[in-house]
């Protein structure tokens, strides 16, 4: 069974609460540890960016359910692809909320100093969530 990536944006829909992201983070990390799915979810309080990494059926499977979810809207698969080995192995689903960002790395995948998902390309969005990643596990 093949490795993939699947990356995507969404944004918050007029059924998100602003606790709901608590509730998001908790079945996330649940749920993809039974099915041995990786990845890491940033969020801004307006948009989503999240990346999930497992057995490409699982990971099909689990898009389709999130997808389906109400408390988000347009979601947009940034990036999907075949892959060698995981990049988020030790983490079940990562949280980095924007506070968490550094400006200067935002910009340097972006076209202003703001987290906008939708306006990144897959690679500049692959990009930047290895970034984020090395820069949450230095701190
Ligand atoms: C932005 C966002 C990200 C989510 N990420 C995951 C995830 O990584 N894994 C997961 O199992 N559920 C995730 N969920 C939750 C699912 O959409 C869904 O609520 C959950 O699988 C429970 O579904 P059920 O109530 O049909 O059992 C996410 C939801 C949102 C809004």
């Amino acid at each position: 069974m093949y490795l993939v990536r699947l990356i995507y944006a969404s944004q918050i829909s007029p059924e998100f609460k602003a606790e709901d992201i608590e509730n998001i983070l908790e079945v996330a990390q649940r749920d993809n540890k039974k099915r041995f799915i990786t990845g890491m979810l940033c969020f801004n309080r307006k948009y989503f960016l999240q990346c999930l990494e497992g057995s490409r059926a699982v990971v099909n499977e689990t898009y389709q359910l999130i997808c389906r979810d109400k408390r988000h809207q347009n979601v947009v698969i940034l990036d999907y692809c075949q892959i060698d080995r995981r990049e988020f192995a030790d983490w079940s689903m990562g949280y980095v909320p924007t506070s968490r960002m550094k400006e200067q790395l935002i910009l340097t995948y972006s076209p202003k100093n703001e987290f906008l998902p939708f306006e990144l390309s897959g690679e500049g969005a692959h990009g930047m969530m290895l970034a984020l990643r090395n820069q949450v596990e230095k701190s």
